[in-house]
């Protein structure tokens, strides 16, 4: 699968760990930096993935990602702390991107996030009426 990932500083050591282990899943990982841990802002970040359409994105929370990237048409970004969740973001909201904490969740819990994460399909059904009232909600 083609990944987006990117991060700012307070998510770039975990970045640089979790695209080693998606390029070792055999995943086609497009790195959109940073290139270290100097200070940056993470909006700037958000936009490079969200206009990939789908990735990963890593900040200290994971929240300022998300709602970075939800600015741009189409993009569906969570912040995800547990693999649950992750798992039902995708079933329920068909989530494009997934955002997490570098600084409060562990690399290890991370992993098995984006592995539910990548691994969940949209359950269509009822979820999809409701998906399709998101983006409805991009018409204003
Ligand atoms: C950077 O200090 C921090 O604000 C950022 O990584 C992120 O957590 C924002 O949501």
């Amino acid at each position: 699968m083609k990944i987006s990932i990117a991060s700012d500083h307070a998510g770039f050591e975990q970045k640089q760990g979790l695209v080693d282990y998606l390029v070792a899943q055999g995943h086609d990982v497009i790195d959109r930096g940073p290139d270290s841990d100097e200070r940056v802002d993470y909006p700037d970040y958000a936009a490079l993935v969200a206009r990939d359409v789908a990735g990963v994105l890593v900040c200290g929370t994971g929240i300022g990602m998300a709602a970075a990237a939800n600015k741009v048409r189409g993009i569906r970004a969570v912040n995800v702390v547990t693999p649950r969740f992750a798992e039902l973001s995708r079933e329920h909201n068909d989530a494009n991107i997934v955002a997490l904490s570098g600084r409060f969740v562990d690399v290890d819990v991370n992993r098995a996030i984006l592995d539910a994460f990548l691994a969940t399909p949209f359950g269509e059904g009822r979820h999809a009426g409701r998906v399709e009232k998101i983006k409805a909600l991009e018409e204003g």
